[in-house]
């Protein structure tokens, strides 16, 4: 095993992807350029011209109108302000549960959990299936015990660790059949699958910029018309004074590049990835014929891009930073709180034990992947995973 191979290999494209290079030169341009796109004069009218103009590709791309996209910074403040913000407009007396699923983002989870533990909510958590899924009748079952209870739906399009694509439509269709607003967390799945928020039936649609090949810190909340959230941030009331804060030109425009650019190839693109994400699965299988593949089998309820595994007798982050060590970026699908590492909750909720879920790796492909990268992880995954057993077994 080599201590540094001679060319790096990133396999955490769901973390955060390369910006496409039409992203970086419609940045790049933008960012030379002068103007609030508040602002009533020639520079800020210019300003708002090139927002309005992303807000109208980005609508293209996601199947929405343009006037249900409501820019924000990121993935994580479009969750917070769909699941607290629907959650305030709803609230009524009784009316307080927060319908989600156990297998969330943190943005999402912990949004909800706020609510329960600072506010007066009610978490409700879906259990998921072993590969990670919410079925439809988990959801039925649990608005049965008090449709006029719950004021809120939240579940997400596609895992962000188990690559798990969930069926978005049913659920969105369930929750309806009640009156209750449903919103899902698409940020992983619009880089790889068609999202099509009018044919979802959601009524919230979260997406970010950075999983598709745009800029980190600019996302949006598609938002069907009727639902109004309270605004989690108050301010100079932009974008409808559902979301205050001024409008970050270069990235917007960024961000609507590269969603129109990944949309263009999407289905090739995905052929591709899923191509390759079996081809890193059975090597490493045929490597280390004991690792378990998380999630659903490969096929068309996974992401294209996603490799999740636990390695038995492991430690996760022995093995992240054994093949960091090697040249190769992954993540762990544990998170770090206080110094800690905790197992990961999604692993958890699918029924795995706290061994197997701090044994695991996520493999995660993008648009710049290649099968040198998953032949360079074959060449080192065996002998990475007997030290890794090794030094757990000091
Ligand atoms: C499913 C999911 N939701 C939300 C987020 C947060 O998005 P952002 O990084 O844009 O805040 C992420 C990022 O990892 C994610 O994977």
């Amino acid at each position: 095993m080599s201590s540094q191979s001679s060319r790096s290999v990133y396999l955490d494209h769901a973390a955060t992807t390369p910006m496409r290079p039409e992203a970086i030169a419609a940045m790049t341009e933008e960012l030379a350029r002068l103007g609030n796109p508040s602002s009533l004069h020639t520079a800020g009218r210019r300003a708002r011209r090139v927002v309005e103009e992303s807000r109208e590709q980005l609508a293209e791309v996601f199947s929405a109108r343009p006037s249900e996209v409501i820019f924000t910074s990121g993935g994580t403040e479009a969750d917070n302000l769909a699941v607290k913000g629907l959650y305030w407009a709803r609230r009524d007396g009784s009316r307080r549960r927060v319908l989600t699923s156990a297998a969330e983002h943190h943005a999402v989870l912990d949004s909800v959990r706020w609510l329960a533990e600072i506010q007066d909510a009610e978490a409700v958590w879906l259990g998921v299936d072993a590969d990670g899924g919410v079925r439809p009748e988990t959801l039925r079952a649990a608005i049965s015990q008090g449709p006029e209870l719950t004021a809120l739906v939240s579940v997400m399009w596609a895992n962000n660790e188990v690559g798990t694509i969930q069926p978005v439509s049913e659920l969105a269709a369930v929750a309806h059949e009640y009156g209750i607003p449903f919103h899902t967390d698409a940020v992983q799945a619009a880089a790889q699958l068609p999202v099509d928020f009018a044919a979802s039936g959601a009524d919230a649609l979260t997406v970010t910029g950075h999983k598709l090949g745009g800029p980190v810190g600019v996302g949006a909340l598609i938002l069907a018309r009727g639902t109004e959230p309270i605004p989690v941030l108050h301010g100079g009331g932009q974008e409808r004074d559902i979301r205050s804060g001024t409008l970050d030109t270069p990235a917007i425009r960024a961000f609507a590049v590269a969603a129109a650019v990944c949309a263009q190839n999407l289905q090739d693109e995905a052929k591709r990835l899923t191509a390759l994400r079996d081809d890193l699965v059975r090597q490493v299988l045929a490597v280390v014929p004991d690792a378990v593949l998380n999630g659903p089998p490969t096929g068309d309820r996974r992401l294209p891009g996603n490799a999740h595994f636990s390695f038995p007798g492991c430690d996760g982050d022995a093995l992240l930073m054994l093949l960091d060590a090697n040249g190769i970026a992954c993540s762990t699908g544990s998170a770090c709180t206080a110094g800690v590492a905790e197992p990961s909750h999604v692993l958890l909720a699918m029924g795995a034990d706290d061994v197997r879920a701090r044994g695991s790796l996520r493999f995660s492909l993008g648009h710049t992947s290649c099968q040198g990268d998953v032949d360079a992880l074959a060449a080192v995954i065996g002998e990475v995973v007997d030290r890794a057993r090794r030094a757990a077994a000091r």
